[in-house]
């Protein structure tokens, strides 16, 4: 067993994607297998929670054996298993926790539970020397949050969403407008085509601290779409699906919009921590390069570093919980066999 350079075997089940990873410090990530189960919840147009929780089961033998295979690893090489055990839906968390229980009680691994978060928090440090300490900004479908991270392992909340994820602001205003699932991604491809142009002018919210608020935007958008006629309230329709300049035009609005809102939050976080010399910008919003570019440029101008993980640690995957795994296994942070979803 190598604990200076510990090779970490890591499990991701907390949502909607069934991931693996192998990762040592010393060679980096080994392997970064993945699927996702967007296809299966398209048809909803969401996640639906027991779908996903059959979807793993299928799916995590094969998937941990993929990442075995292109590490070029067996079990036995494993000197760590660390696997996603909180927070997440309940029946996802459990398949990805009870695997990894079983592999390390069969094979006599050590385990170590990741808080999904902390994975998502430490993700842009898997490619990149971040000083500490720096802000990171965690935006996805389920969490909207800014951490002050002081050293590994060593983070503390600053703010977080009051309602709605950003991801899930992006998600719910697409299906409102017909865009399909997930929205992120559509969204930002109709907002390049109306060049981030600011049509409607969105509130940016009025909360004078550093949570953030998303539910509010939601109502803005649709009470707009109802002034315009292009949404009734009353069969809950949106009446312009043939209208792609108005998609246009409201997607870029509410791109332009996130965007402002984060660039705000980031400017008076690192108002209250001048210790500050970088940012990070991290979770599946982080794919969006308009987002991305507008916080480097807002970094640029404050003299910050700016740092962002590429897509594929972005969005979830086991390689953040692996990376996580690895410092919790060199600072001795082990858990046993009791390790729960509650814990
Ligand atoms: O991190 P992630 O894969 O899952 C969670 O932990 O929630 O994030 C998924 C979220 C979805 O809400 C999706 O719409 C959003 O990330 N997303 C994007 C983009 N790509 C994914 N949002 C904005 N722009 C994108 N390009
Ligand atoms: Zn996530």
């Amino acid at each position: 067993m190598n604990m200076k350079y510990p090779t970490v075997l890591a499990i991701e089940s907390s949502c909607d994607e069934t991931a693996a990873a192998v990762y040592n410090e010393k060679v980096g990530i080994l392997s970064n297998v993945l699927f996702s189960q967007i296809d299966q919840h398209k048809p909803f147009g969401g996640v639906i929670p027991e779908v996903a929780s059959r979807t793993h089961i299928k799916k995590i033998g094969p998937i941990v054996n993929q990442a075995l295979e292109q590490a070029n690893k067996t079990l036995d090489d494993i000197d760590v298993i660390a696997v996603t055990h909180k927070p997440g839906l309940p029946g996802s968390l459990l398949i990805g926790l009870s695997f990894a229980k079983a592999l390390a009680y069969a094979k006599n691994i050590p385990l170590i539970g990741v808080n999904h978060l902390e994975g998502h928090a430490y993700s842009s440090m898997i490619e990149h020397a971040v000083p500490f300490p720096h802000i990171c900004l965690t935006a996805s479908g389920g969490h909207t949050a800014l951490y002050l991270v002081k050293d590994f392992g060593n983070y503390e909340l600053l703010g977080q969403t009051t309602d709605d994820a950003a991801g899930e602001a992006f998600d719910k205003i697409a299906k409102l407008i017909n865009l399909g699932y997930p929205g992120g991604p559509i969204i930002e491809k109709l907002a390049k085509e109306a060049s981030f142009q600011d049509y409607f002018q969105y509130p940016r919210g009025k909360q004078n601290n550093l949570n953030f608020s998303f539910s509010g935007l939601k109502t803005a958008v649709l009470y707009d779409l109802v002034r315009q006629g292009a949404f009734d309230m009353a069969t809950k329709t949106f009446l312009k699906d043939h209208d792609l300049t108005l998609k246009r035009q409201v997607a870029s609005s509410l791109l332009v919009c996130i965007a402002d809102i984060f660039i705000n939050k980031l400017a008076r976080a690192l108002k209250e921590h001048p210790e500050v010399t970088a940012v990070t910008f991290v979770g599946g919003v982080a794919c969006n390069a308009y987002i991305k570019e507008r916080i480097a440029a807002f970094c640029k101008k404050h003299n910050m570093q700016f740092f962002a993980p590429s897509t594929q640690y972005c969005t979830d995957n086991a390689a953040m919980i692996a990376f996580v795994g690895n410092y919790k296994a060199k600072q001795d942070k082990f858990d046993d066999l009791t390790l729960d979803i509650f814990d």
